[in-house]
């Protein structure tokens, strides 16, 4: 989200009929393997899915596209970064600290983190700050459900995410673009809303490096920037946490960062959005990225012009 020229989008032309094709392909092969594996660096494993929500009727992104054009600064700026220099992260093992305000808190290997949920297929638009978007079948677990798990007190108002911090692997680190580790955060009833999920694969395997392996939060009604990739913390707080880019630059990156086609405080104009392979802001932006009759009142009596 650094200032530079748009990229070229690569832009191998996979026609979708042969994703959901691939998609199917992928959930028989689950079914076929009842041992869900393990993530692992670089290589997909088929997960086994239970149920399927889809959020909506348009064209699913390619694998090719959701895996070639990301954000993750921790690999470099470019969009191409990630694919390229993700591959060297170790994601196994990986455990994941839950603590804070919880009369649960544990330290779990991803693994037994996920095991007692089914995982659901979940086809969310996906929104970037930056006026690009994409619609990405995700797999994973509802957020609400492993937060229950670790018993929140009355204290815990906020939840805090936070990504590994490991400059070894993660060369982006190595440069003070970004307060590192990588945080960020949201409010209780927003970590608690069913369309908040933690996310473990995508087109039923298990997540590539540049995705977020092996855990990565998804918050579809905010800009994308608040879904953490590569989570090592969960922590319940007791009041609003600090953000890695609103640390970098509090006037553009809001704590709320729901998507609004009526606020534009970065140079990106929200009103509209380019739809990948796309190349043009050709459509208009939904408020709350289409998911306003499911998350509208979670701020109802809010300035959202003031709380972007
Ligand atoms: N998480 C970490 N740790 N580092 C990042 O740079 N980028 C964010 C978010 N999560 C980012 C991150 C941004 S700006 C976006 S748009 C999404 O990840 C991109 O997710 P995707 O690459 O899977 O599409």
């Amino acid at each position: 989200m650094l200032i530079r020229n748009a990229p070229d989008v690569r832009s191998s032309e996979v026609t979708d009929e042969r994703q959901y094709l691939r998609r199917r392909e992928f959930i028989r092969l689950a079914a076929v393997s009842p041992a869900a594996s393990t993530p692992a660096s670089g290589d997909q494993s088929p997960l086994q899915i239970a149920k399927h929500v889809v959020t909506t009727d348009e064209k699913v992104n390619t694998f090719e596209q959701i895996t070639n054009y990301n954000n993750f600064y921790e690999f470099g700026s470019d969009k191409s970064d990630p694919a390229r220099y993700a591959g060297q992260l170790h994601t196994s093992p990986w455990t994941v600290k839950i603590d804070g305000h919880c009369a649960r808190p544990a330290d779990y290997h991803v693994e037994d983190l996920i095991k007692p949920f089914e995982l659901e297929e979940r086809i969310y638009r996906h929104r970037c700050v930056e006026a690009w978007s994409m619609v990405i079948p995700w797999v994973g677990i509802p957020l609400a459900s492993v937060l229950r798990r670790a018993e929140p007190t009355s204290k815990a108002t906020f939840v805090e995410f936070t990504t590994l911090l490991r400059p070894s692997e993660m060369p982006g680190q190595r440069d003070p673009i970004l307060n590192w580790p990588y945080t960020e955060g949201l409010r209780m009833d927003e970590a608690m809303h069913p369309l908040a999920i933690l996310a473990v694969g995508i087109y039923g395997k298990t997540l590539l490096n540049q995705n977020g392996a092996p855990i990565r939060l998804v918050v579809p009604w905010k800009y994308g920037f608040k879904s953490t990739k590569s989570i090592v913390r969960i922590r319940f707080v007791d009041r609003m946490p600090h953000t890695a880019w609103s640390d970098q630059n509090p006037s553009w990156y809001g704590f709320y960062s729901n998507v609004n086609p009526d606020v534009s405080p970065v140079r990106w104009d929200q009103s509209r959005e380019r739809r990948l392979p796309g190349l043009f802001a050709t459509r208009k932006t939904l408020i709350f990225n289409g998911y306003g009759d499911q998350v509208a009142s979670m701020y109802a009596g809010m300035d959202l012009r003031k709380n972007y």
